[in-house]
């Protein structure tokens, strides 16, 4: 059983999957967030930068793309290759409407023939495997099916389905049974990805599907980098062990992005972002993301922080 940190942009970028992979563990991979090219073509430095080997020395990576033609996909394959990774994923999930519009993440599912189309023209001219991580569809939960069945034929390491359609973003919840459709109509490796917050809700997922052999985690993981190291223990960590643990990797995370984003206020920002999730480590994640949600300045946002870390009870079961 393999469990990996799912993609989220502004979050899991190589400062936050470095300090996971060296101080906590418990993932097995790692994805970068989605990789996407300019409209002139280029992709940018932050891209690039998150990309590098030299920025994720030691860390096992799945670099992940958002593409729509064999060209993009074969321009960022190739730099990809270039820098000695054996694997990429394509992004067919991300709901965005800025983004699925022009028919990229999940607005390409509707349109199975187009995706068998791109792989049929890229896989032969790329020796990176080739993974996919989609939606249930775009407007419709069946929409999986007919890609399902367009990729029957094509050499794809494995598909990781995230049962929600993308016109519901994150709402409702991740239906197990669109997977478990799924499941009867793929020969391909199935990995499964939504709503995995605990060990219990894991464990009801796993009794359910004791065959999947992939669980890509993503909000539940910021939020408790420890999730993946408990699930694979079957049991929590030392709630003390884990204070001291969390403030490490805080302290490293935040010395990271004090050092690259100019001023306070980006810092500022940054912070509250990743609270927003960190907050549900805590018993009262309401109080404790509350004063650092409303922090005026990055000042009282250290202080908030750093009074909820030394001080709130932290989520016992
Ligand atoms: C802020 C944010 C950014 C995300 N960025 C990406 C991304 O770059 N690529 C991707 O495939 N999914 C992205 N996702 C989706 C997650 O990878 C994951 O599929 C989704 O959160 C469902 O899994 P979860 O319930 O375990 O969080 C993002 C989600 C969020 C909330």
């Amino acid at each position: 059983m393999k469990i990996s940190l799912a993609p989220l942009q502004g979050l899991t970028e190589f400062p936050f999957r470095n300090a996971m992979h060296e101080l906590i563990g418990g993932p097995d991979q790692y994805y970068t967030p989605f990789l996407r090219l300019e409209n002139d073509g280029t992709l940018k430095n932050k891209y690039l930068k998150d990309l590098h080997p030299d920025y994720n020395k030691d860390v096992p990576l799945i670099p992940q793309i958002l593409v729509n033609n064999s060209t993009d996909f074969l321009f960022l394959a190739k730099i990809i290759e270039d820098f000695g990774y054996s694997e990429l994923n394509w992004n067919l999930g991300c709901p965005f409407p800025m983004v699925a519009k022009r028919k990229l993440g999940s607005g390409l599912i509707p349109y199975p023939q187009e995706i068998k189309q791109l792989l049929e023209n890229a896989l032969p001219k790329t020796r990176l495997q080739v993974s996919i991580k989609i939606r249930a569809g775009y407007l419709e939960p069946d929409e999986i099916f007919s890609v399902l069945e367009a990729l029957e034929p094509l050499p794809v390491k494995e598909i990781v389905l995230h049962p929600r359609i993308g016109k519901q973003m994150y709402h409702g919840t991740a239906d197990a049974t669109i997977y478990e459709e799924a499941l009867k109509k793929t020969s391909h490796i199935l990995g499964y990805n939504g709503d995995i917050d605990s060990i219990a809700s894991h464990q009801a997922l796993y009794s359910r599907f004791p065959d999947c052999r992939h669980w890509m985690i993503g909000r539940a993981m910021v939020g408790n980098p420890f999730l993946a190291a408990e699930i694979k223990a079957n049991q929590l960590m030392d709630t003390g062990k884990k204070r001291k643990l969390f403030e490490v990797f805080h302290e490293t995370l935040l010395t990271h992005y004090r050092k690259v984003l100019e001023g306070d206020g980006h810092l500022h920002t940054k912070m509250i972002h990743f609270w927003e999730y960190f907050a549900n480590l805590f018993e009262d994640s309401h109080k404790v993301y509350k004063p650092i949600k409303k922090s005026k300045n990055f000042n009282a946002c250290h202080a908030a922080m750093y009074y909820a870390i030394r001080n709130e009870p932290l989520k016992s079961e």
